[in-house]
């Protein structure tokens, strides 16, 4: 792979009123178990989010993301559904959704939901009414033929259909007992056995998807984040396959004794990701949400590499974005993440989709942490007290320089709840609390997700660090009075100096290094602007450097003036490198530098700085 120069076209959609607000928004992925505990029983609600809108307002991010919040046994932290057009207990009520969607629009914030169609959860009507269901009359089959159940093999079909694993450890397969008390066929779980997968050739399954659709955009939601999108269609006659796919990982574990084989490599299908089925089902959606004229967005979450398949599912009249986690893979590293630049970029020209960027989410090590490793482009699925353990100041400053990157990039951003805090992983988490299913089904080889899952701290001195909120307006209203139950998750002491109380409006916080990439970058117009690698981009030696040219051009007309906007180029300097690089110093003025990041003329190891070309 060369990194040689690129660049794209001013964006045509540049102060065009045609376009769409998602081509360069900046969406924050909340987590609603961790993100605030409105009511205080130690797990964050949908109320705690309302009370928190100020804060995501000040940060200046134009959407968010909300992870599932449906009635859910909360399995998979809620990816395993069992009322898609309810809200759990846990998290409030229809009513408070609809609160929210009110009150975050009045702030100038869309929202995006998580729709989970590939499995339900084994609590979901269907799936009760399937298993009670006698296998042998037409109505059980009906019941049946939503979910896949298969017959086992071998004699009495004690062995599952297939060898299939599941991405959290363990037989994608599981045995049910008829109503009779006999054993019975198996159900697929390409998950955990509480996530059934459904049979996305059984038509109501496709009727009932689209109706969902329609509920919660006719409540006006402003998107979807389709989980496991490349996952819904199965190959025909289910064939074996002995890797089991890595969750977060783009290389899987062999579980049949063949070579390491890439499963998200289309050299090497894998039968139950990526097939071509799915494509007519995001088609079918695309329509759905273009019966809408508030410009709904459908983002997809699939694993699928190299990008020239990812992009396939931005082609025109499908999905709108696919998240990309080449560039989460690249990690700490200038020459994979000038080649995964490069091939995104191209890519997404080929389609004529947008870019999306994104560094973490509630399935990652958060990426201060993960820099902080000694491999720094390392991928764990998860980190233990017995584990290396992160060095913490190494990983927060480049964090702060990767965000410098991400941000400078055109297209879309995504941050996951805590980016914006410099937030690091719980690395030391008590075994006996974990909760992720992975930790349970490979028997703890694998840490899994709580890590990245711990509730937000907003207020250093408080207990559980605020999570559990006070009852006034606004984060800074202070926390509940001693009354509140811990978090469901409990906090590293670090968090503290972390907390969201000891950083707004504090000069120099990763807060306000975020609060001012965003201002910048919405004044500028960086999301739609030009790229070009700059001639300093030097990868090799640790340096990507890169121009975005916004303003001028075709479109460069103010849509309220009709005055033409001047053409303005931002240079992004980064260097991942060991030593420090000199910096422009005739054609370039820093806009925007981080902590210690510019000396003397140069630009320290581990930093970055936006320039503004004269
Ligand atoms: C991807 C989600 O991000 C993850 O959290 C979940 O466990 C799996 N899909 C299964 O729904």
């Amino acid at each position: 792979m060369t990194t040689g120069p690129l660049s794209t076209p001013p964006s045509e959609a540049r102060n065009r009123p045609e376009n769409p607000w998602w081509v360069d928004a900046v969406i924050y992925q909340v987590y609603p178990r961790s993100f605030a505990d409105a009511d205080g029983d130690g797990m964050g609600d949908l109320a705690g989010v309302m009370q928190q809108l100020p804060y995501l307002e000040q940060l200046g991010v134009d959407a968010i993301w909300l992870s599932p919040f449906y009635v859910s046994p909360q399995r998979d932290g809620g990816y395993d559904v069992a009322d898609y057009r309810d809200v759990d207990p846990l998290f409030g009520t229809l009513e408070d959704a609809e609160a929210l969607l009110e009150a975050a629009h009045g702030a100038g914030l869309r929202v995006i939901v998580d729709l989970v169609p590939n499995h339900t959860s084994s609590a979901h009507p269907w799936f009760t009414e399937a298993l009670a269901a006698d296998p042998a009359t037409e109505a059980g089959r009906a019941a049946r033929d939503r979910y896949m159940f298969r017959p086992g093999q071998g004699p009495g079909g004690a062995q599952p259909p297939n060898n299939w694993q599941s991405t959290f450890g363990g037989p994608a397969w599981t045995r049910t007992v008829d109503p009779h008390g006999t054993p019975g066929d198996w159900y697929l779980h390409l998950f955990d056995s509480s996530q059934p997968d459904l049979n996305w050739d059984n038509p109501g399954v496709r009727d009932e998807f689209e109706d969902i659709l329609r509920f919660w955009l006719d409540r006006g939601v402003d998107g979807f984040r389709v989980d496991v999108a490349h996952g819904l269609v199965k190959a025909e006659g289910l064939p074996d396959h002995g890797i089991r796919p890595g969750m977060i990982t783009d290389s899987g574990e062999d579980v049949s004794g063949h070579a390491e084989e890439n499963p998200g490599d289309h050299a090497h299908p894998v039968p139950y990701h990526d097939q071509e089925g799915v494509h007519a089902v995001y088609r079918d959606w695309n329509q759905v949400l273009a019966e809408y004229s508030h410009e709904p967005v459908m983002v997809a979450e699939a694993w699928v590499s190299p990008l020239e398949r990812l992009f396939r599912y931005v082609r025109p009249g499908e999905m709108h974005q696919a998240f990309n986690f080449t560039f989460l893979l690249a990690g700490w590293d200038a020459v994979r993440l000038s080649d995964a630049i490069t091939v995104s970029l191209e890519e997404a020209g080929k389609v004529g989709a947008p870019n999306t960027w994104v560094l973490s989410n509630h399935d990652t090590v958060r990426h201060a942490s993960r820099f902080g490793l000694s491999d720094p482009t390392r991928y764990p699925n998860g980190l233990g007290a017995e584990d290396e353990q992160p060095d913490e100041a190494l990983g927060w400053r480049r964090a702060r320089a990767a965000a410098m990157i991400e941000l400078g990039l055109p297209g879309s951003a995504y941050l996951y709840q805590g980016d914006e805090l410099g937030l690091p992983e719980h690395t030391t988490l008590d075994d006996a609390l974990r909760q992720d299913p992975t930790f349970v089904r490979t028997a703890g080889a694998e840490k899994g997700r709580d890590g990245c899952r711990v509730p937000m701290p907003w207020h250093a001195e408080a207990p559980g660090f605020g999570f559990t909120l006070g009852t006034d307006e606004g984060y800074d209203a202070g926390p509940a009075a001693g009354t509140a139950t811990a978090p469901w998750l409990p906090q590293p002491e670090s968090f503290g100096a972390y907390a969201a109380d000891r950083q707004v409006d504090v000069e120099g916080s990763t807060f306000e290094l975020y609060r001012e990439l965003l201002g910048v970058r919405g004044e500028l117009d960086l999301g739609t602007g030009a790229f070009a690698w700059s001639g300093l981009h030097s990868p090799e030696l640790g340096v990507l450097a890169f121009t975005v040219t916004t303003g001028g051009g075709q479109h460069g007309h103010d849509l309220d003036s009709g005055e033409r906007v001047p053409e303005q180029v931002v240079l992004v300097l980064a260097n991942l490198g060991e030593t420090a690089v000199d910096v422009p110093e005739d054609d370039a003025a820093a806009i925007f530098s981080h902590h210690e990041a510019l000396q003397d003329g140069q630009l320290m190891p581990d930093s970055a700085a936006w320039f503004l070309k004269r």
